[in-house]
């Protein structure tokens, strides 16, 4: 059908929006030790939370499993991903002789040094963030069992008991929302006065310029489409913050093919984002499935510059360029 029969739709479109820097590096170690050691290269973990960017990889040889013991032994590479493991992953992985590259985002490992500096100064930490998710186990995993306690809500800090007489230190997982964590540190440090925080805040760059772009865009659109999968967490945070932005309707979308047309077929105008684990492909591909129905104008909405950089992880770094 030509253009002048389709009603008009305005897309605006998030930025920054989709990959990361830590999602980058990430998919590159993993594309990289294919071409260097010729597959397979064995994966811990989803690399980065997305089916499609999983998909590629598995059919370029790299195997995913969920623990080193779905491993055989082996020479192969084996790639943690992103989100950072426990500490006894990494020595599983010495034992078993494994030739280990670690991809956990150089932002989770951040915190994952600040809970152990905490540690060893006594303090006893709380983690906030989501009961559950990789990132979360990775770092309680790094301090020995009753060290750290998680807690995710407001609610959770009034029944927090922490050990007692000793300091406390929070830390929080990278991809949350930053106003409901803003509720839960203004509680801890009602009820705790003395207890000790980041340095700069533990929720990453990444996340918080998402969650921006979004809060401008979402309270001037019918609907928003996050591009992402329900697996990721900065992903359903994104669309969290349209719906409370005022957006009345917000979605997270994996692909095209799971729009659901029913919600998204009388609408004029259409916010649109990206997780930080989403190619922008498949935002590409949202794009093209709205204008065989609409006649789509773009316009790109920027609230942040961003140009953060990470390098390989080191045992990928003095190969020789290819
Ligand atoms: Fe790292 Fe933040 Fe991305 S912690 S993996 S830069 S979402």
């Amino acid at each position: 059908t030509s253009s002048a029969n389709k009603p008009p739709l305005e897309v605006l479109i998030c930025a920054p929006r989709g990959f990361c820097a830590g999602v980058v590096r990430a998919i590159d170690a993993v594309e990289k030790a294919l071409r260097i050691y010729g597959p397979p290269v064995y994966v811990r973990h989803e690399i980065v939370h997305n089916k499609y960017v999983v998909e590629s990889l598995r059919r370029k040889g790299a195997i995913f499993v969920d623990e080193l013991d779905e491993i055989p032994d082996t020479q192969a590479p084996v790639i943690f991903s992103a989100h950072g493991v426990p500490k006894s992953v990494p020595s599983e992985a010495v034992q078993r002789r494994f030739f280990a590259i670690d991809a956990t985002c150089p932002l989770v490992t951040k915190v994952h040094r600040e809970a152990e500096i905490h540690h060893k100064r006594g303090r006893h930490v709380v983690l906030i963030g989501h009961a559950g998710h990789p990132e979360v186990v990775g770092t309680m995993g790094q301090l020995p069992a009753g060290a750290i306690t998680l807690i995710e809500t407001v609610a959770d800090v009034e029944t927090l008991a922490p050990p007692a007489d000793v300091e406390l230190a929070y830390v929080t997982q990278t991809t949350l929302s930053v106003d409901d964590t803003a509720g839960v540190v203004a509680a801890l440090q009602q009820r705790f006065p003395q207890i000790v925080s980041p340095h700069k805040q533990d929720i990453c760059y990444a996340t918080t310029n998402r969650q921006e772009a979004v809060k401008r865009v979402a309270p001037q659109v019918d609907a928003m489409i996050v591009v992402g999968s329900p697996n990721s967490s900065n992903s359903q945070r994104l669309r969290e913050v349209a719906e409370r932005a005022g957006c009345p309707i917000s979605r997270l979308v994996l692909r095209a093919e799971d729009i659901d047309w029913s919600l998204f077929g009388n609408i004029r105008s259409l916010g649109l984002t990206a997780g930080a684990s989403a190619p922008e492909v498949l935002v590409e591909e949202i794009i093209d499935a709205f204008a065989e129905r609409y006649n789509v104008t773009v316009e790109s909405v920027s609230t942040a510059d961003e140009s953060v950089f990470f390098p390989l992880p080191r045992e990928l770094r003095d190969q020789a360029a290819e």
